[in-house]
């Protein structure tokens, strides 16, 4: 695979990052992932506006403009061939001195892999659906800026699969936040319901692109908290990210959702997304 690291396109093995660089030793630095399908960039326009909102949110500037982030994108999923899956960027402050004070004119840190993930759009988990447990949201409190503190969601995961379930939903004051790298949702008499935008969550890509897809498919949407209780009566339960598109939820903390299968408005958001991303 070809990686590319501050302004170089190399083999991965060929790629050298300071161990002084602030990503590694205080987690100073924020990413994006993007889904590919069929070799292209899925939403591509509003991951770089998250990108740009979150190194704001942290002091730090674009590195550089957004045509040139999409022109090495594009370059990297033409030299890796990349069908299917996903596009890593990181961006750190940089590498500077160990000072837990923002260190000033540090050259900022700029990379990017590609994952190739076969059959990412017909996804067997898909038609099956994903089981969930759940667990306190223990993450910092500022989850709207995509920071690499990934640490406690990925504590969350492992958890989750050694209980024999997929993934794991966060829960903070009574009321779930999202899932541990998506969005979370339930249906209830063809309402879907998700928690509101704020500090608490991410603000996810794919969110916004299927709540716009549930509206403009007249399905209802309520923006607000829900408890663990509620989802698990609901009809449906499903997540989103770039990485999952939509995928359906059929158990919580060992309650079947619905029928305890993928529900029938998970599934019909999940071919729209998919077509209209093609
Ligand atoms: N995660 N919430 C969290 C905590 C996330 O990490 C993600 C994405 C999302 C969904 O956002 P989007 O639709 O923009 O992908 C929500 C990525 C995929 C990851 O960390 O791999």
């Amino acid at each position: 695979r070809t990686v590319y690291v501050n302004g170089d396109y190399v083999p991965e093995d060929q790629a050298k990052i300071s161990v002084f660089d602030r990503g590694f030793l205080f987690a100073d630095a924020v990413y994006e992932v993007t889904g590919v399908l069929e070799g292209k960039l899925v939403d591509f326009p509003a991951h770089a506006a998250r990108l740009a909102r979150s190194l704001s949110e942290l002091d730090m500037p674009m590195p550089m403009p957004e045509a040139d982030l999409l022109a090495i994108h594009r370059e990297l999923v033409t030299r890796n061939g990349l069908e299917e899956g996903m596009i890593y960027l990181q961006i750190t402050r940089g590498a500077a001195d160990r000072d837990f004070v923002f260190p000033k004119g540090a050259e900022q840190g700029v990379v990017l892999f590609t994952q190739s993930v076969p059959g990412l759009a017909d996804a067997p988990a898909a038609r099956r659906g994903i089981r969930i447990v759940t667990l306190p949201d223990r993450r910092w409190g500022r989850r709207d800026i995509k920071t690499v503190q990934l640490l406690y969601p990925s504590m969350g995961k492992t958890a989750a699969k050694a209980q024999g379930a997929d993934d794991a939903w966060m829960v903070e004051d009574g009321h779930v936040t999202e899932g541990t790298s998506n969005n979370a949702y339930i249906v209830k008499d063809r309402t879907i319901i998700t928690r509101h935008l704020g500090e608490e969550i991410l603000h996810g890509i794919t969110r916004a692109a299927v709540l716009r897809m549930a509206e403009e498919a007249q399905l209802k949407v309520e923006e607000r908290p829900f408890t663990v209780a509620e989802a698990q009566a609901a009809d449906e339960a499903f997540v989103t990210s770039a990485s999952a598109f939509v995928m359906p939820v059929v158990e919580i903390d060992g309650t079947r959702i619905g029928s305890g299968t993928p529900g029938p408005i998970a599934t019909r958001l999940r071919e729209i997304y998919l077509e209209e991303s093609r």
